[in-house]
């Protein structure tokens, strides 16, 4: 028998649909990381986040099977990621990671593994220009 992944450990696909869910609602909500997103509805970004977070734990490759190898720091180039937005990507996750009320050692571990990533994903290490442009 071999042991269950921490996918279907903490409940299988609707703890993460419900994890994604949560935190776009923070996301919507956010001046500065909304504008980020390209796509006016932000219901196919958070079908993708779903996915990927699914596969990474343990849960089906649908990701990888429409999408390809993650290359997470390189689809992210495109877009900003400094320190500030970094810390609200966090915030908003760390609001939605809490709503699922998971049981330890599980929720310390999606934590750390979830702060991990968004710092590895910083790509400037600029503060953000003067809105002047001096
Ligand atoms: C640190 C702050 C972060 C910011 C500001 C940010 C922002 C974005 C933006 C604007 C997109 C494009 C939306 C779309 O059309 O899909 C995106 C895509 C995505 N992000 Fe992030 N992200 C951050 C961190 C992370 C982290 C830590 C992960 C993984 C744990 C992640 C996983 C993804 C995935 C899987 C996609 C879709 C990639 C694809 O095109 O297949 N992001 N992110």
């Amino acid at each position: 028998m071999s042991e269950p992944t921490f996918f279907d450990a903490v409940g299988g696909e609707a703890t993460f649909r419900r994890l994604v869910d949560k935190f776009y609602e923070g996301v919507a909500e956010d001046p500065l990381l909304r504008p980020m997103y390209p796509e006016e509805d932000l219901g196919p970004a958070a079908d993708r986040f779903a996915l990927f977070l699914m596969q990474y734990w343990g849960g089906p490759t649908t990701y990888s099977d429409n999408r390809g190898h993650p290359r997470l720091r390189m689809r992210h180039a495109p877009f900003r990621v400094d320190a500030a937005a970094r810390d609200a990507w966090l915030h908003h996750m760390r609001v939605a990671v809490d709503s699922l009320g998971l049981p330890e050692p599980a929720r310390t571990q999606l934590w750390d593994y979830l702060e991990r990533a968004a710092y590895f994903m910083v790509n400037t290490m600029d503060p953000a220009e003067p809105a002047t442009g001096q």
